[in-house]
């Protein structure tokens, strides 16, 4: 499949190292040093596996500015763009989540989109109902800075949150499932599927406790 993974900190480029094991992946920054870095298969973060899968794998990944393009030719789009909490305005800030969804939206609109970026619970819905796009998951993501890649090489679990009802997205995020344990090394990962509200509220949960 042809990937296409927003943004490249800790979660975005341990998503695009792993799936591009088996596909082919194009990560998108905004950042110059980073894609250039990536590009030179230097990790531009500090996680011991990226490194040693940057050195050791023979990994069918891109790094590029050209979000455009990257987005155009996807199959499914990863999203792992910031989304900061504004503790004096007290949200989140949402604003670099949404800047992808619209060019992915204006570029590739049949693309799936999964979110990986915590979000506030309900926003998945509310950003569905804002675009229009009726191809949007949430995957709820657990990894811990500095064993990004490990954290998902062995994920406690998976987690694909879908509308309930929606036959093609259920088949969506199946495949998104799949792929994510395709390229993982632990055996028997437990998968859950669930709406889009539970998702974000299972993220928001465990971030609590
Ligand atoms: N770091 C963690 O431990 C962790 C764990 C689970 C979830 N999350 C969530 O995942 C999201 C990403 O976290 P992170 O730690 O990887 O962040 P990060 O700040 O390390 O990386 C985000 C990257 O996105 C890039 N970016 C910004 N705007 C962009 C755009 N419009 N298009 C493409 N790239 C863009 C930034 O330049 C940066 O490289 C956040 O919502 C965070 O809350 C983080």
């Amino acid at each position: 499949m042809k990937i296409a993974v927003a943004g490249t900190g800790y979660v975005g480029l341990s998503m695009a190292t792993l799936l591009a094991q088996h596909h082919e992946v194009v990560a998108v920054d905004v950042i110059a040093e980073k894609v250039e870095k990536i590009n030179k298969r230097i990790s531009p973060i500090q996680d011991e596996y990226i490194e040693k899968y940057f050195a050791e794998k023979e990994l069918n990944l891109v790094a590029t500015l050209d979000a455009e393009t990257a987005y155009r030719d996807a199959d499914i789009v990863v999203v792992a763009a910031p989304t900061n909490y504004d503790s004096k305005k007290n949200f989140f800030d949402t604003s670099a989540v949404e800047t992808v969804i619209e060019l992915v939206m204006k570029y590739n609109p049949n693309a799936i989109i999964v979110i990986k970026s915590t979000i506030p619970v309900g926003f998945t819905e509310s950003i569905r109902q804002k675009t229009g796009s009726q191809n949007i998951l949430f995957s709820p993501e657990f990894l811990r800075e500095s064993k990004a890649l490990y954290d998902n090489l062995y994920p406690s679990r998976i987690i694909v949150g879908r509308p309930e009802g929606d036959a093609r997205l259920e088949e969506a995020a199946r495949i998104f499932a799949a792929i994510l344990q395709e390229g993982a090394i632990k055996e028997g990962i437990d998968v859950l599927f669930m709406g889009l509200t539970e998702a974000e509220a299972v993220k928001l949960f465990a971030n609590t406790y």
